[in-house]
C-alpha cells in the first residue's frame, strides 16, 4: 500500500512529453501539486488543464534547463509559488544516436549539457529544499527520481555518448544517494527499456530510418508504465528506498 502526496510538492522536468507528462500527471493523481519545466509552453499549458480539470495544483514552468540560471530558478519559482520541494523528477533527456566516428560535435554537446549538465543544475539547487522536507514535512522524507535508462547499464555501437551520460547519471545518484540517505532524502534511479515517446524523434533521418528498422513490431513500454514505476517509488513509507528500477519491455531481451 502506497501513501498519497497529498500536501507534497514535485518539480518534474521533461513535462511537455513522455515520461514526463504521464509522471506529472500520476504524482497529481496522487495529491501533490506539481511544477512542470520544459521548453514548450503550449504543450505545458495543456497538461496543466488536464491537471487542474481533475482538481490538481499546477504551476507551468517553460525553461531550458541547460542553462543553469532557468534550471536553479525552475527550482526556486516552484518553492516561491508552491511552498516546498518534496520531489524532484529529473526526467528531461535526449538521445541522439549513431556512429561516433563523423559524429555532428553538436549532438554530443546536447547530450552531455542535458542529460547530465542539466540534471545536475537542478539536482544542486533542489538538495536543500529536499533536505529540508525531509527534515520538516510530516511525512519527514524526500525524494530525487533520476531517469537514467538501459543505455545506463550496457553499452551499445552508435550509442557511445548516450551511454556515457546515462552511466554518468547511475555513478552520481549512487554516491549521492549514500551521501544523503541517512538525512532521509531518497535518491533512485528508473531505467527504462524502449518506450513509446518523442524520444527517437529528434535524431538525424537516417538514423531515425535505422532506429524505426530496429524497433519494427519490437514491444514498447508506454510512458505511464515508467510513471506508474516512479509513483511507486515516491509513495512508499519512509523507512523503503527503491535504489534502482530497471524496467524493460516482456520481449526486450538486452
Ligand atoms: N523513451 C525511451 O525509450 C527511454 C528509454 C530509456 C530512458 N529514457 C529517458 O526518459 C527521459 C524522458 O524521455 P522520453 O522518452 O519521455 O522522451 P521525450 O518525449 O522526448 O521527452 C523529453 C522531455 O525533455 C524535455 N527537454 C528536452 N530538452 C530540454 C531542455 N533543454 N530543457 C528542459 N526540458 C527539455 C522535452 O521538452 P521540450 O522539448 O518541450 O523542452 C520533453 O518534455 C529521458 O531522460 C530519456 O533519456 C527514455
Amino acid at each position: 500500500m502506497g501513501e498519497r502526496l497529498d500536501s507534497t510538492v514535485a518539480l518534474v522536468t521533461g513535462a511537455s512529453s513522455g515520461i514526463g507528462e504521464a509522471t506529472a500527471l500520476a504524482l497529481a493523481d496522487q495529491g501533490a501539486a506539481v511544477a512542470i519545466a520544459a521548453r514548450r509552453e503550449d504543450r505545458l499549458t495543456m497538461l496543466a488543464g488536464r491537471i487542474r480539470d481533475k482538481g490538481g495544483t499546477v504551476l507551468v514552468l517553460p525553461v531550458d534547463i541547460t542553462d543553469e540560471p532557468q534550471a536553479i530558478g525552475a527550482v526556486e519559482r516552484t518553492v516561491a509559488e508552491l511552498g516546498r520541494l518534496d520531489t524532484l523528477i529529473n526526467n528531461a533527456g535526449v538521445m541522439l544516436l549513431g556512429p561516433a566516428v563523423g559524429a555532428p560535435l553538436t549532438e554530443w554537446q546536447r547530450m552531455v549539457e542535458l542529460n547530465v549538465l542539466g540534471l545536475l543544475y537542478c539536482a544542486h539547487a533542489a538538495l536543500p529544499h529536499l533536505l529540508k522536507a525531509a527534515e520538516d514535512s510530516p511525512r519527514q522524507v524526500a525524494d530525487m527520481v533520476n531517469i537514467s535508462s538501459v543505455a545506463g547499464r550496457t553499452t551499445r555501437n552508435g550509442s557511445g555518448v548516450y551511454n556515457l551520460t546515462k552511466h554518468g547519471v547511475g555513478a552520481f545518484s549512487d554516491a549521492l544517494r549514500q551521501e544523503v540517505t541517512r538525512r532521509h532524502v531518497r535518491v533512485s534511479l528508473v531505467e527504462p527499456g524502449a518506450t513509446a515517446t518523442e524520444l527517437a524523434s529528434h535524431n538525424r533521418p537516417e538514423i531515425r530510418e535505422t532506429l524505426a528498422q530496429r524497433f519494427a513490431n519490437q514491444e514498447r513500454l508506454e510512458a505511464e508504465d515508467i510513471a506508474d514505476a516512479i509513483t511507486y517509488i515516491v509513495t512508499r513509507p519512509r523507512r523503503v528506498a527503491v535504489n534502482e528500477m530497471l524496467i524493460r519491455p516482456t520481449e526486450q531481451e538486452q
